[in-house]
C-alpha cells in the first residue's frame, strides 16, 4: 500500500513537473532546450510553461495570430524562432527587445501585411525569412542601422517597389530573395552598399528595365536570377563587374536582342548555368553577337538549342546557334 502511494505520488509529481515545464500541446526537448508546437489547436502564443532556457522554439501549422515583445521576453536565451505556416497578422514593435541572442526568424506562410517600426531591431539577427506573406511595403524602419542580417527572404509578397533607403541599413546581406513580387522598378543605387551580396533573386517580378549601374558594387555576386520579368532591353555594361557570377537566369523575358559585349565579363559561369530561353529573339544582323558568343560558349548555356528565333518569319523557331552566316546577313 505504502509502495503504491509512493509510486502514485511520484507519478503525480512527474506529471505536474512535466506539465509545468512544457506548454500544453507542445513537445519540449530539455537537453536541446528546444520546444516544438506542431499542428496543434493553439490560437495564442503558448506562454504558460515555456522553459526559461529555451533556445529554439518552433510553432507551426497552428492558429496563433500575433506575437509580442512580452511573449518573447519569457525566453531570453532564444536563438531561433520558427513560425512557419500560422495565421500571424501582427508582430509588435520592438518585438526582439527581450531576446538578445536571437539570430534566426522564419515567418514563412503567414498573413503579415504591415510590420511596425523596429520590429527587427535589438537582436543580432542573421537570417530573416518573410516568404509568402502579404507585405506591400518594405520599410527601412523595421531594422536598426547597420543590421547584422546576412540572409533576407521577402519572396512571395506583394511588393511593388523597394525604397532605396531600405538596403542602406543592410550592408551585410549575402543572400537577398525578392522573387515572386510585383516589382516594376528597382532603383539604380539600391545595391550600392551591398558589397558582400552573393545571391540575388529578382525573378518573377514585373521589371522591364534595369539601370546600367545596378550591379556596379556587387562584385561578389555568384548567383543572379532575373527570369520571368519583362526585360526587353539590357544596358551593355549591366554585367561588367560580375566576374564571379556562376549562375545567371534571364529566361522568360522580352529580350529580342542583347547588346554586343554584354556577356564578355562573365568568365566564371558554370556549365549549363546561363539560361536565355523563352525570349522572343529577333534573328537579324544584330543577333550576331549572341550567335558568336554561343558558338564559343555553348557549354555554359542551359539547353542552348532552346534559344530560338521568334522573327523574322522565315527563321521562326530556328535555333539561334544553328543559323548560318548568310542567314544572319542576307544582303551581304
Ligand atoms: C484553426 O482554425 C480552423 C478554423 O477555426 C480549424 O478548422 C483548424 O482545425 C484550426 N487548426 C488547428 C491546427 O487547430
Ligand atoms: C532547461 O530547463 C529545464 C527545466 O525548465 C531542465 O529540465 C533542463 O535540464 C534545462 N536544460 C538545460 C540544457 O539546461
Ligand atoms: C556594423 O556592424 C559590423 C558588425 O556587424 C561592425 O563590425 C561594424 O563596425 C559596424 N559599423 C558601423 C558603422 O557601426
Ligand atoms: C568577396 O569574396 C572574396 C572571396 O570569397 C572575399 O575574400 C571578400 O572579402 C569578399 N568581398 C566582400 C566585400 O565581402
Amino acid at each position: 500500500m505504502k509502495a503504491w502511494c509512493a509510486l502514485a505520488f511520484l507519478c503525480l509529481a512527474y506529471f505536474c513537473h512535466s506539465a509545468q515545464s512544457c506548454p500544453a500541446f507542445c513537445k519540449c526537448y530539455a537537453r536541446r532546450t528546444e520546444v516544438v508546437c506542431h499542428e496543434v489547436p493553439l490560437t495564442e502564443y503558448p506562454t504558460e510553461g515555456l522553459p526559461k532556457n529555451t533556445t529554439s522554439l518552433t510553432i507551426q501549422y497552428t492558429n496563433i495570430t500575433s506575437i509580442s515583445e512580452e511573449h518573447l521576453s519569457a525566453t531570453p536565451l532564444l536563438q531561433e524562432l520558427h513560425l512557419y505556416s500560422n495565421h500571424l497578422q501582427q508582430l509588435s514593435s520592438n518585438l526582439l527587445r527581450g531576446v538578445p541572442h536571437l539570430h534566426t526568424i522564419d515567418l514563412t506562410d503567414n498573413k503579415l501585411a504591415h510590420l511596425p517600426a523596429d520590429v527587427f531591431s535589438h537582436a543580432p539577427l542573421c537570417s530573416l525569412v518573410l516568404k509568402n506573406n502579404q507585405i506591400e511595403k518594405a520599410d527601412a524602419e523595421w531594422f536598426p542601422d547597420n543590421s547584422s542580417l546576412t540572409w533576407l527572404d521577402l519572396s512571395g509578397n506583394h511588393l511593388r517597389k523597394i525604397p532605396a533607403t531600405f538596403f542602406q541599413k543592410l550592408p551585410h546581406l549575402e543572400n537577398l530573395d525578392l522573387s515572386d513580387n510585383r516589382l516594376e522598378t528597382f532603383p539604380a543605387d539600391s545595391l550600392d552598399l551591398l558589397t558582400k551580396l552573393e545571391r540575388l533573386n529578382l525573378q518573377s517580378n514585373k521589371l522591364d528595365t534595369l539601370d546600367a549601374s545596378t550591379f556596379q558594387s556587387t562584385r561578389n555576386l555568384t548567383h543572379l536570377f532575373l527570369a520571368r520579368n519583362k526585360l526587353s532591353k539590357i544596358p551593355q555594361n549591366l554585367f561588367q563587374e560580375l566576374t564571379q557570377v556562376k549562375v545567371l537566369g534571364l529566361d522568360d523575358n522580352q529580350l529580342s536582342h542583347i547588346p554586343p559585349g554584354l556577356l564578355d565579363q562573365l568568365n566564371s559561369l558554370d556549365d549549363e548555368s546561363l539560361d536565355l530561353s523563352a525570349n522572343p529573339w529577333l534573328c537579324d544582323g544584330k543577333v550576331e553577337y549572341l550567335w558568336r558568343w554561343l558558338q564559343k560558349n555553348k557549354k555554359k548555356v542551359f539547353l542552348p538549342e532552346t534559344i530560338v528565333c521568334a522573327k523574322p518569319q522565315s527563321l521562326s523557331a530556328r535555333s539561334v546557334m544553328s543559323l548560318t552566316e548568310s542567314e544572319l546577313n542576307p544582303q551581304s
